[in-house]
Parts: structure tokens; C-alpha cells; sequence
């Protein structure tokens, strides 16, 4: 293997939030603690539960309180297991904070538009808000990870050049971000891409703190993570069987799915801590649940056999 390859990588599920928002049906809440439970079982131990966005905006996620409560509830809480939560503003910010998160993500974007579009506000502005949804999560204990949208491509302006990455990794890690998340919300990069978007963000964070959320509408996301671990990015946002896509990015289909992420990674002699089996019986429910064509090809060969 060559020696760049990270020898371990850690997977931030993001199926409860990312994989369900976007869904036209309503998901009960039961079914989003059961696909939570099934993950961890597979060995998560990174996950998105839920966001604390506008139910006006975003009604799937409008039991982001009962899914919190259920999770706390009856020692369904997994001491070893990071329950992240996504917090655009002060208001979302003071609602999870009731259910002790253990990390809040603060989500802006490196395009103009999509984050008119996305959080009704521009860039400078979105982290104005997000300042103080930093300062109040470091004071009560909380992580805060950041994410950026549309670091390669954006729905509405095309291609986005990698300065407006390291402009946007620059203002969120001054304001407190300990970690960056590089998206590439409608899944049209390619690996180069992908890398300078990275390497950009790499100027002002470190490597270690960096993670890939790589959408596979064009099915370049397993090469895109490939080109990333070369460069020693060692933490995905990936979702189970596939599901995704943000309201805000018409068009764009699911992120890569955690099931094909993981065979790839063992395959390579890469850790993981995932039981794939597993995983892919969760992916699997889910998507039944759904009505929906697993979007893994990896679970959906396992579950052939
Ligand atoms: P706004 O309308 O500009 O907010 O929305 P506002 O401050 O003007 O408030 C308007 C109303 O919303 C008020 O209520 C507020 O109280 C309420 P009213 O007085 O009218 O009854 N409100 C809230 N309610 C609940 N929770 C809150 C909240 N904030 C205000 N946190 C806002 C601004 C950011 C809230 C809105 O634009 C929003 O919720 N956007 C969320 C969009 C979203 O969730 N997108 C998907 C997630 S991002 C994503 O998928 C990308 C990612 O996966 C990475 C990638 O792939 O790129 C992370
Ligand atoms: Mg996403």
C-alpha cells in the first residue's frame, strides 16, 4: 500500500440528516431511532442524528427535538458514539442544546448563492451567525465542526474556485471551527478537483481535522475518496445505502454510500471498525422502508449472496 494512504479511516454517518431531508414521505421518528440503532450496531460511532433548522424549510427534520429525546431516553444513548447535530443559528443552536450534543455543525458555503439559497443569507453574514453558535457550543463542552458546501461546483454559479474554500475554511476555523467538512453537495467533482478544493482548505486547518462529504450524482464519489486519502484525508461523511440530497440542490442524488466506502477501505487493508454484513442489513431497511432501490452496489451484492 503506498505509504500516503491513511491506515485508518473514521466515517461520520450522516443517513439520519443528510439521507432523510430530502425525503418526500414523512419517516417516523421510530424508524429514524431504528436506522441509528442498526448503524451503531454496524459499529458507527460518528453519526448526524438530526438538524435544528426551520421546520418551514426543512419539515423532515421537524422532530429533531423527539428523535433527541428518544435518543437520551431509557440509556439509548451510547456513551462511545459522537451524536452530532446541525445548527445554522443561535435559535437552533439553544434548541439542541437542551439535548447535550455532542457536537454542533455549522454549515456555510463557498458559493454566494447556494448559501442565499440554502440559509436565506450570504456568506459573511452566515458567519456572523455562526460565531456565537461557536462560542456558546466551546462553553458548554460541545465540538464544533464545520462544513462547506459546493467547494467544487454549485447549482446555480457553475464552478467555484478553490480560493472561496480557503477563504471559507479561513472565517470558520477564526471563529472556532475545530474541524472542516469539504462538500461536494451535487456530486459533480472529479478528483482534481476535489483535491485542490481540499488542499485549499488545507491552508488553514490540518489534514487531521479534515473530512470529504462527496455526493455520487455523477458517480465520481469512490474516486473523489480516493484522491483524498492520498492526500491523508482520513474522515468521509458517508450515508447508508446512498440516501441524500439537500432540498437547496435540485438535482443532486445521494452521498456516496457508507457501505461501498467501507468494502473499498478493507479492500484496501484500510480500518474501518464497520461490520459491512451489518451495515448493509441497516442500509437495507431503511431503503425497504422507503420504497426505495438500495443505492448501494456493495450492500446490494452482500444481500444477493
Ligand atoms: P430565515 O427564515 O432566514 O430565519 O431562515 P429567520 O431568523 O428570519 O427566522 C424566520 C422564522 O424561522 C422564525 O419563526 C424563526 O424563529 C424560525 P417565526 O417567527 O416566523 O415563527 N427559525 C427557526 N426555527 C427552528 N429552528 C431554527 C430556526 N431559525 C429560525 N434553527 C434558516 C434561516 C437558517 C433557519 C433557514 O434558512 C433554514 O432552516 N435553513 C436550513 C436549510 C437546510 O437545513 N438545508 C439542508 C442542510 S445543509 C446540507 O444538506 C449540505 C450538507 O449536507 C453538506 C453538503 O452536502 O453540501 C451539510
Ligand atoms: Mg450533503
Amino acid at each position: 500500500m503506498p505509504m500516503n494512504y491513511p491506515d485508518k479511516v473514521s466515517i461520520i454517518e450522516v443517513s439520519p440528516r443528510d439521507g432523510l431531508q430530502n425525503e418526500k414521505q414523512t419517516v417516523p421518528t421510530d424508524v429514524k431511532f431504528e436506522l441509528i440503532e442498526g448503524l451503531i450496531d454496524a459499529g458507527i460511532k460518528k453519526l448526524e442524528a438530526t438538524s435544528f433548522v426551520s421546520p418551514k424549510w426543512v419539515p423532515q427534520m421537524g422532530d429533531n427535538s423527539e428523535i433527541m429525546q428518544r435518543i437520551n431516553r431509557d440509556n439509548n444513548r451510547h456513551k462511545d458514539v459522537c451524536y452530532s447535530v446541525l445548527t445554522p443559528n443561535m435559535r437552533g443552536f439553544e434548541n439542541a442544546l437542551a439535548f447535550a450534543p455532542d457536537e454542533v455543525v455549522i454549515f456555510g458555503s463557498a458559493s454566494e448563492t447556494f448559501s442565499q439559497k440554502n440559509i436565506n443569507c450570504s456568506i459573511d453574514e452566515s458567519i456572523e451567525r455562526f460565531a456565537p453558535v461557536a462560542e456558546a457550543a466551546k462553553a458548554a463542552g460541545i465540538k464544533v465542526r464545520g462544513v462547506i458546501s459546493c467547494t467544487v461546483g454549485c447549482p446555480y454559479e457553475g464552478e467555484i474556485a478553490p480560493s472561496q474554500v480557503a477563504y471559507v475554511t479561513k472565517r470558520l476555523v477564526d471563529i472556532g471551527a475545530e474541524h472542516i467538512g469539504v462538500a461536494d453537495t451535487i456530486g459533480v467533482g472529479t478528483p482534481i478537483k476535489v483535491q485542490n478544493a481540499l488542499k485549499a482548505a488545507m491552508e488553514y486547518i490540518d489534514v487531521a481535522d479534515i473530512s470529504g462529504h462527496f455526493h455520487d450524482t455523477y458517480g465520481q464519489a469512490l474516486a473523489n475518496i480516493l484522491a483524498s486519502l492520498s492526500l491523508g484525508v482520513a474522515q468521509y461523511d458517508t450515508s447508508a445505502a446512498g440516501l441524500g440530497g439537500c432540498p437547496y440542490a435540485k438535482g443532486a442524488t445521494g452521498n456516496v454510500a457508507t457501505e461501498d466506502v467501507v468494502y473499498m477501505l478493507q479492500g484496501m487493508g484500510i480500518e474501518t471498525g464497520i461490520d459491512l454484513d451489518k451495515l448493509a442489513v441497516a442500509g437495507q431497511r431503511i431503503s425497504d422502508f422507503l420504497g426505495r432501490k438500495n443505492g448501494s452496489k456493495v450492500a446490494t451484492a452482500l444481500l444477493r449472496r
